[in-house]
């Protein structure tokens, strides 16, 4: 395995990311970065100092003075935020409801592009996110974009959110990923696209495993980049 190698897998909320992307890191020995938890890292400081969700320099202050680090080992992976280990408290419905009004901010972006850049530039990592492949890693040895019908991924939400405690019907939740998808798709920088040249893949019928099946046929091994 090429140490330089950085894999950028982008796609909407549900569509399966995390599980794949976590899982191909462990197999190919590559550091897995959830550039999502990042956002709502941000998310969950706002909300704990009560910062108005509409005032993008107060979001875009707090983005640049808050210490995130990621920590990603053996399909584990750990966030914290000033210390404080918060993987599980940026999971809650109520990060999840504010964090597109926060990844839509452009200085909040920028901030957390350069760090996601900084993360990647010995390469090796596997990032999960947006805009990896088009904005963070332009470079990236290989790129995809995984989709999924919106009632799969609500269910798959579900079922993930069922087993951290917390109980969600299944409309609201394909609401909510609607509207997110609707804000991640529509926003005026870095909007959710697939990079022209990103694999995409749906994975709307497919396991995990089948998924990363998919995406080794496309990663060259000993490839690089930039
Ligand atoms: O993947 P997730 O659900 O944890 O992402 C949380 C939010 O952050 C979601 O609204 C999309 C946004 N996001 C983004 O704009 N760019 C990224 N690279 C990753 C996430």
């Amino acid at each position: 395995m090429n140490p330089k190698l950085n894999i950028a897998i982008d796609g909407p909320a549900g569509a399966g990311k995390s599980t794949v992307a976590k899982q191909l890191a462990r197999r190919l020995k590559l550091t897995y970065v959830d550039t999502g938890s990042m956002y709502r890292a941000v998310t969950l400081q706002a909300l704990r100092s009560n910062t108005d969700f509409n005032n993008a320099d107060a979001l875009a202050q707090l983005a640049v003075k808050i210490k995130i680090a990621l920590f990603s080992g053996d399909g584990d992976f750990r966030i914290t935020l000033d210390g404080e280990d918060i993987t599980q408290a940026i999971r809650s419905p109520e990060v999840s409801r504010q964090v597109s009004l926060v990844a839509k901010v452009p200085a909040v972006r920028t901030n957390m592009v350069h760090r996601q850049q900084l993360m990647a530039v010995a390469g090796g990592t596997v990032m999960d996110g947006r805009d990896i492949g088009t904005r963070v890693l332009p470079n990236a040895g290989a790129k995809f974009f995984l989709t999924a019908t919106i009632e799969a991924r609500a269910a798959r939400r579900k079922l993930d959110l069922s087993q951290q405690g917390y109980q969600v019907s299944l409309a609201a939740l394909i609401t909510e990923i609607a509207a997110r998808d609707a804000q991640d798709q529509n926003r005026a920088v870095d909007p959710l696209v697939p990079a022209a040249d990103a694999i995409t893949i749906d994975s709307t019928n497919l396991t995990a495993g089948q998924v990363i099946k998919q995406m080794e046929k496309h990663i060259n091994v000993t490839g690089n980049d930039a």
